[in-house]
């Protein structure tokens, strides 16, 4: 790789020994891609800061990086944690673990990571640019920076963000180059879709998309209009049932004005038509719960934006959660502020849902619950729960999860 002046420095350990380790990584990183030099990034967003991730290997790489006297140089957001700082109790977490969760949060205090504890670091203190190069890990947040906002960043790997976070760059490789960034799957949304597009079908698509793509870039045609936390549910679905990085919706994201312009000069790999029988059987596939009890409901994956607190509180407006049944909403902690301004946390709260603030379902302990049956409105929930909460799932829309949060009853769609 051509290496800057500057960065032979690094390397040549001119900043300390954290960064000279950190850009030898990524330099190897970038010999084995084929990269030909590095890019210089406004942002990281790491998320090896959970414990459930990073473990007793991260309280110790962390800890020595503390000891050498690393500082990330650039802004640098952190993923949610593996437990809620201030409810870690009411969830059941056990002490000894919350403790090494609290460790892993000093230490990347002491490297001055933002603590935002989120997978939507795009609702708080990390906004890129269009065209802006960042280096970000978090499938679902990667996936909406490069598509939604069309910054460019690969989907980094723990650790590797916080060696790009050390020395602010990236070797430029894979979406850092405007030719990688092109369609290569179009999916053709058929007309007997056109009174679908409620905000259950965009996780839905998102996930049927994923499947097929793996890890190309998919161009999707034929969705008339999408909402902010439309795009942010279907790309986290995306993300999740297939590795998708990128993904171009025609007409409505910012590098896909036209399916043309989404492919570049290349014709499409791959056709695909998507039509309501596919949906419906996709719908099916996501769930593997059986109607019947529901013990939990998992709202707010990725992290609920103020448009979904509002829906939440309106949706649970003079109803109460049944005893026995659990109904969390994960957010992070500035839209929870907002939220709370606006007095929809409160309506939450009365109808007897709990706040679940800097965490999800998927990164928390959850066995000393003992889950049985999790429903979800969220396609990437639904994709890891079986493994993660180690319960049955079941796949429904907001107004379902909310109507079986109140009923202790799941209809499976
Ligand atoms: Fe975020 Fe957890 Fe979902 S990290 S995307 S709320 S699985």
């Amino acid at each position: 790789m051509r290496l800057t002046d500057e960065e032979q420095g690094i390397l040549d350990g001119a900043r300390g020994e954290a960064q000279r380790l950190a850009l030898g990584i990524l330099t190897k990183l970038g010999e084995a891609y084929g990269a030909e030099d590095m890019v210089k990034i406004a942002s990281a967003h790491i998320v090896g800061s959970s414990y459930q991730i990073a473990g007793e290997a991260g309280i110790e790489i962390y800890g020595q990086l503390v000891a050498q006297g690393a500082r990330v140089t650039v802004r640098t957001t952190c993923d949610p944690g593996s437990i809620d700082f201030s409810r870690w109790r009411e969830f059941r977490t056990p002490a000894g673990y919350a403790e090494r969760q609290i460790k892993i949060a000093q230490l990347l205090g002491q490297m001055g990571v933002v603590p935002t504890w989120t997978c939507t670091p795009y609702t708080t203190f990390n906004v890129p640019r269009f065209g802006e190069h960042i280096g970000w890990s978090e499938s679902s947040a990667v996936v909406f920076a490069n598509s939604v906002i069309g910054a460019r960043t690969n989907r980094l790997a723990a650790y590797v963000d916080v060696c790009a976070a050390l020395v602010g760059r990236v070797p430029r490789f894979g979406l850092h180059l405007p030719e990688h960034r092109r369609g290569e799957v179009l999916f053709e949304l058929s007309p007997d879709l056109a009174a679908n597009f409620e905000d259950h079908f965009f996780p839905v698509l998102g996930y049927l998309v994923g499947q097929k793509t793996g890890d190309r870039i998919p161009v999707i045609r034929g969705v008339p209009h999408a909402t902010f936390d439309q795009l942010k549910a279907f790309g986290a679905a995306a993300a999740a049932s297939g590795s998708v990085a990128l993904y171009h919706m025609v007409g409505i994201t910012p590098e896909a004005r036209t399916a043309e312009e989404a492919f570049g000069a290349q014709s499409p790999a791959e056709r695909i038509a998507v039509d309501r029988r596919q949906i419906a059987l996709t719908m099916e596939q996501m769930s593997t719960g059986q109607s019947g009890p529901v013990d939990v409901v998992g709202i707010g994956c990725p992290h609920a934006s103020l448009d979904q607190f509002a829906r939440y509180a309106a949706l649970l407006q003079g109803k109460q959660v049944r005893t026995g049944v659990e109904l969390w909403v994960c957010a992070n902690s500035t839209v929870e502020a907002m939220a709370r301004a606006m007095g929809y946390v409160a309506d939450i709260e009365r109808a007897g849902a709990k706040l679940m603030v800097g965490t999800c379902h998927n990164d928390c302990p959850l066995e000393p619950w003992a889950f049985r049956h999790l429903v979800t409105d969220s396609g990437k929930f639904a994709y890891y729960t079986p493994t993660t909460v180690g319960s049955a799932c079941t796949f429904a829309s907001t107004e379902a999860c909310i109507q079986a949060a109140v009923t202790g009853q799941v209809q499976r769609p």
